[in-house]
């Protein structure tokens, strides 16, 4: 049995690191365990301009204890409004790598997301040309769709069209969730990749709704059948340039989600390489997570792989019941249960 595994560096291709307290509270768990992060701009107000994200950026850097190596990517926010050239310039001046889709009203803090994904084409026209990433919340939004059919038709009814008219445009289908989404990905060129969360690897739509309903297990998308979880965790663990790591960590404070009317988003970075490496392990696929977690995102963003290195070693933890951030109580994913790796470098 291999018990320890050591690779390159990974680097989180979707993380929420909040604003204020809550910021100072999460930023160091990505930063402990990432080299860099895709750092989401659905901030209130969100984050949609190239000015907006170099402040941003330095209140996350200003966050970190000092000399902490942790890169933050920028994003931003698309809204009807946006200025095509503002994000050019973002990308020539190195402060966007990537921009961020949100249909309206699809999650937390999208009321200001895009209403007609028509209207966007100058918007994808200036990012094909500037190099700028697409990161894509695939869900549509309209009332009579079932939830659990919003990403399978966002797929067929948006991204299918977004990618055949803009064939250069580098596109990331984020936190997939299905089936469809895996193989969307993996049908469509190189210019298209999806990230996938260890929530969506770990658990199926049963963790939120068997014995009674856990608000903590409960993010968007949200977690779908078992032959959906079966194919991501396929897909993942495959060694592939399709698939790479995105937590889509998204904390909550325990209030919130505990609630009548309980926020979307799990807070899974303080343990997230440990999430993810139990999987692989249990796919007898050991011999790709370097893949998924350190090579494929950056070759995807043309960037290079980190050149230090992470351990991981069979051990069990336990993980607590909640986790103080900056003086408020957050759920981890997977509170109370034991995990069987454990980051050591
Ligand atoms: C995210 C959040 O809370 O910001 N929630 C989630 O369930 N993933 C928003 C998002 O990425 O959808
Ligand atoms: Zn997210």
């Amino acid at each position: 049995m291999t018990e320890s595994l050591t690779i390159r560096r990974p680097d989180d291709w979707h993380v929420h690191l909040r604003d204020g307290d809550m910021l100072h509270g999460v930023a160091r768990h990505t930063a402990v365990q990432f080299a860099r992060a895709i750092v989401m701009p659905n901030l209130s107000p969100p984050v949609t301009t190239t000015e907006a994200a170099r402040a941003y950026r330095s209140r996350i850097v200003d966050a970190l204890s000092k000399g902490t190596a942790f890169e933050p990517l920028m994003t931003a926010y698309l809204t009807d409004d946006t200025d095509p050239a503002d994000l050019a310039r973002g990308k020539a001046e190195g402060v966007l790598t990537a921009a961020k889709l949100y249909p309206a009203n699809a999650t937390t803090n999208s009321a200001h997301g895009v209403t007609d994904i028509g209207n966007l084409a100058p918007v994808f026209a200036a990012m094909e040309e500037a190099g700028l990433v697409l990161c894509v919340h695939g869900e549509v939004t309209e009332a009579h769709v079932d939830v659990f059919d919003r990403e399978a038709e966002f797929i067929e009814r948006h991204l299918s069209q977004i990618v055949r008219n803009f064939p250069g445009l580098k596109v990331v289908l984020e936190h997939i969730t299905t089936r469809e989404g895996v193989e969307f990905v993996e049908a469509a060129g190189p210019n298209v990749a999806g990230t996938i969360t260890p929530q969506h690897l770990h658990i199926n739509r049963n963790a939120m709704l068997v014995g009674g309903i856990r608000p903590h297990a409960y993010c968007l998308p949200v977690a779908k059948r078992e032959v959906h979880r079966l194919a991501l965790r396929k897909a993942a663990t495959g060694g592939g340039a399709k698939f790479f790591l995105g937590t889509d960590s998204a904390p909550h404070s325990k209030d919130a989600k505990e609630s009548a009317c309980g926020c979307a988003g799990i807070f899974n970075a303080p343990f997230a390489l440990e999430s993810y490496v139990q999987v692989f392990d249990e796919e007898d696929a050991l011999r790709h997570f370097e893949q998924f977690a350190s090579l494929a995102g950056p070759a995807f963003y043309g960037l290079p792989a980190n050149t230090d290195m992470v351990t991981l070693e069979r051990a069990d933890q336990v993980v607590p019941d909640t986790i103080d951030a900056a003086g408020t109580p957050v759920v981890p994913f997977h509170a109370g249960e034991t995990l069987r790796w454990r980051l050591v470098a």
